[in-house]
């Protein structure tokens, strides 16, 4: 039986605003589902100065609900400043689509997961984080938990694609258990880095493939 979208979900399934990536974006995130394995890329462009969005594009790698609440919380956070958009929560982006049936509620998480992930990347490549945590292994897991691995569409940590973590002295190093020539490796290897070299103690990442 078809999922009974309301009008607004399919207009902007079928027109989605703001869909693309920005070359020079100021922050960016990749989001994973944990419940389907679908992914949502944000990019941000932010004003210096009174750290107004003012350009936001989306990617998704997901399911037509997916599509519709990133077009509708790129609307809904446009023009808006850091602070305001991080309180966007997915209740707001169902309802300004005249509802998600339940099901597909984890779709509109991951598209607000996105969304905060973006300007968690911002403050912390910005310095705008006041937690000043050292980074240790357990930290850089978590974050590797947001990796996903395209193939089986879980994260690298789960599917224990994740071997070994060292963090010494500002350099974070993670040796995978995938080979460098792998089709995703190099995708990978991106987000990992875009996950851990803002944090404020990390320098440098380093991402070791098998032969
Ligand atoms: Fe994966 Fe909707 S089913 S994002």
């Amino acid at each position: 039986m078809p999922i009974p979208y309301s009008e607004t979900v399919m207009e902007h399934f079928r027109h989605p605003r703001n869909v693309g990536r920005i070359e020079d974006a100021d922050a960016k995130a990749v989001e994973g589902s944990p419940a389907c394995g679908d992914m949502v890329a944000v990019y941000l462009k932010v004003d210096e100065d009174d750290k107004r969005i003012t350009d936001i594009k989306f990617e998704s790698y997901g399911c037509a609900s997916n599509i519709a609440t990133g077009s509708i919380i790129t609307e809904l956070a446009k023009g808006k400043t850091l602070d305001e958009a991080k309180h966007i929560t997915w209740k707001q982006a169902a309802d300004a689509l005249g509802g998600l049936p339940p099901i597909k509620t984890h779709c509109s998480v991951l598209a607000v997961d996105g969304l905060r992930a973006a300007i968690q990347n911002y403050e912390e490549r910005h310095g705008l984080v006041t937690e000043r945590e050292p980074t240790t292994v357990e930290i850089v897991r978590k974050r590797l938990k947001h990796v996903m691995n395209p193939v089986v569409g879980l994260d690298i940590v789960r599917t224990n694609l994740v071997e070994d973590i060292a963090v010494e002295d500002g350099t974070v190093r993670v040796r995978l258990n995938l080979p460098a020539d792998h089709q995703f490796a190099a995708a990978i290897e991106e987000d990992i880095v875009d996950k851990l070299e803002p944090r404020w103690d990390v320098e440098h990442v380093i991402v070791d493939f098998t032969e």
